[in-house]
């Protein structure tokens, strides 16, 4: 696939990097030096190169949303149209100190963003995940037990597509089902955040959920 990444930091660029190493075509975009989007690209190898949000959404089918919150209207400013485009979000509506959600409950940061881009198909996925797990769970993907990561979005096919994303990365995808669990998954996300970083296990702990069959 051809994959855009809206934000080249700790989860932008590691995912970019882990989805140029499984053979699909990256461009990152959105940093504050250019310098730093060519070096990733150098790192992740051959499939992958530096852009503009512009850029990346013109020339990619799927978009990784990878901002924060508050840098939202601008990146989509940037991006331009991105009519038809499968935007797979790990962006959490976290206010400016990241200290709190800043939209929960009766909706997500998911779901607001789908209004924003009303032709694009939004998949919320990857935010349970810290990035200093990701190159790891990589390495590790042939293990028979894999973490899991859960995802969700209105749109089966592009549901098909952020699950196989998830596959690239190492992980089990499990369908949580329609985008509006975004409300629960968000808060989720910040409780998995809050014991991987404040609790004994470190970031090992984000990614020990099972599924009871
Ligand atoms: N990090 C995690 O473990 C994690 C886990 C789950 C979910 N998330 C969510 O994923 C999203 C991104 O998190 P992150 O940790 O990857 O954030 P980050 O490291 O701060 O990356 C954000 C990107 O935005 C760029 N940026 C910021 N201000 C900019 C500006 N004025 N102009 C151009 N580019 C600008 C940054 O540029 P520079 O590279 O130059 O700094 C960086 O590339 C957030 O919504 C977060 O809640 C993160």
């Amino acid at each position: 696939m051809r994959i855009g990444i809206l934000g080249s930091g700790l989860m932008g660029a590691k995912l970019g990097t882990t989805f140029a190493r499984a053979r699909h075509r990256v461009i990152f975009s959105y940093a504050r030096r250019q310098a730093k989007l060519e070096r990733l690209a150098h790192e992740a190898g051959p499939n992958a190169r530096a852009g503009t949000p512009r850029d990346a959404a013109r020339e990619s089918e799927v978009l990784l949303l990878a901002v924060h919150w508050s840098r939202l209207s601008d990146v989509l400013e940037r991006a331009g149209d991105l009519s038809g485009r499968i935007v797979v979000s790990c962006s959490l509506p976290m206010s400016k100190d990241d200290s709190r959600l800043v939209i929960a409950r009766t909706s997500s940061g998911a779901e607001a963003l789908a209004k924003r881009v009303p032709r694009a198909r939004v998949v919320s996925a990857f935010h349970t995940v810290p990035s200093e797990v990701l190159f790891g769970v990589y390495a590790a993907r042939r293990r028979a037990k894999r973490p899991h990561v859960v995802y969700c979005g209105d749109h089966a096919k592009s549901k098909r597509v952020a699950a196989r994303l998830i596959r690239d990365v190492g992980f089990d995808a499990v369908d949580a089902g329609p985008l509006r669990i975004a409300r629960y998954t968000e808060p989720f996300a910040l409780l998995i955040a809050q014991l991987a970083y404040e609790g004994k296990g470190g970031p090992e702990l984000a990614y020990r959920f099972e599924r009871f069959r």
